[in-house]
């Protein structure tokens, strides 16, 4: 049965942002899917979510999000279907070259800001607006914003995201508009295998412990929705690590 609350994903196509999706369709929630392009295996997917959902409203918004323009244009067609709240925001998409700082373009610190960092605060801006008292966002960010890992310049981005939540959490106070994250580790998606190539001396480190050290996609999904609930209303501004322990052991 339908929570009658809409929840907004950004990335929904693949990967966790699918498994969010799923997650939050079993809890009765309705949805607003983004994707990116088109054509290819995001919009095949959603696609078939959208046939294969019976219990909740579902809804895909196409719009590429390091495109401000792209994000008002999909927001008006939304408000024009209709749309007028939104209850909770995912801010899950991501993109990023994987490049030492020292072969970083300007292209490629565009490409990273713009989808990362200011996509992310237009999706903010734009749809806060539509959020009733009560709401929440909830920004999925990953490990390179506390660890140094080599290629990986999303995770500057990701630092800077996680210090987003903290000052979107003061900045929406008022608002009553509640801000978390969750930063997580390694996590089995179509990136798993090309992390593993990234980072060999990792992977085979932690292939050797007995550790479970790999999330799979829901596990990360139900962090995200118990963000969403009112269960976790203790926390605001603040971004929990899920990394199966992972760290733990120097
Ligand atoms: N996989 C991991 O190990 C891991 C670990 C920690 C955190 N995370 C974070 O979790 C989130 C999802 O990761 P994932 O592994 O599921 O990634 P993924 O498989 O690479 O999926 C990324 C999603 O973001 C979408 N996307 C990228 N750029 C976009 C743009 N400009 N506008 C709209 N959508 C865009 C992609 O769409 P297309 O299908 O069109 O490319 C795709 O749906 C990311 O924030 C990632 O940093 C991942």
């Amino acid at each position: 049965m339908s929570k009658e609350q809409t929840v907004f994903i950004t990335g929904a196509g693949r990967g966790i942002g699918m498994a969010i999706a799923e997650t939050l369709a079993a809890d009765g929630y309705d949805l607003i899917l983004n994707y990116r392009k088109e054509q290819g295996k995001s919009a095949a997917n959603l696609q078939r979510f959208v046939a294969s959902t019976r219990n909740v409203n579902v809804r895909l918004a196409r719009g590429d999000i390091s495109e401000p323009r792209d994000i008002q244009e999909m927001m008006k067609k939304l408000r024009a279907d209709g749309v007028e709240r939104i209850d909770h925001l995912v801010l899950n998409a991501a993109s990023a070259p994987f490049k030492h700082f020292m072969e970083m373009t300007r292209n490629d610190w565009k490409l990273l800001f713009n989808t990362n960092l200011s996509g992310n605060v237009t999706c903010v801006q734009e749809i806060v607006p539509l959020m009733p008292k009560g709401s929440t966002i909830c920004a999925i960010s990953s490990l390179g914003s506390r660890r140094v890992l080599a290629k990986y310049p999303l995770g500057i981005a990701k630092s800077a995201l996680e210090n987003l939540v903290s000052y979107l959490e003061v900045e929406l106070y008022d608002r009553d508009i509640r801000v978390n994250g969750v930063c997580a580790g390694i996590v089995d998606t179509d990136m798993a295998p090309f992390l593993q190539e990234l980072w060999p001396q990792m992977h085979q480190r932690y292939e050797n412990q007995p550790r479970r050290w790999l999330l799979e996609p829901r596990e990360v999904a139900d962090i995200a929705a118990f963000l969403i609930s009112p269960r976790s209303r203790a926390l605001r501004g603040t971004s929990i690590v899920a990394d199966l322990g992972m760290l733990l052991e120097a």
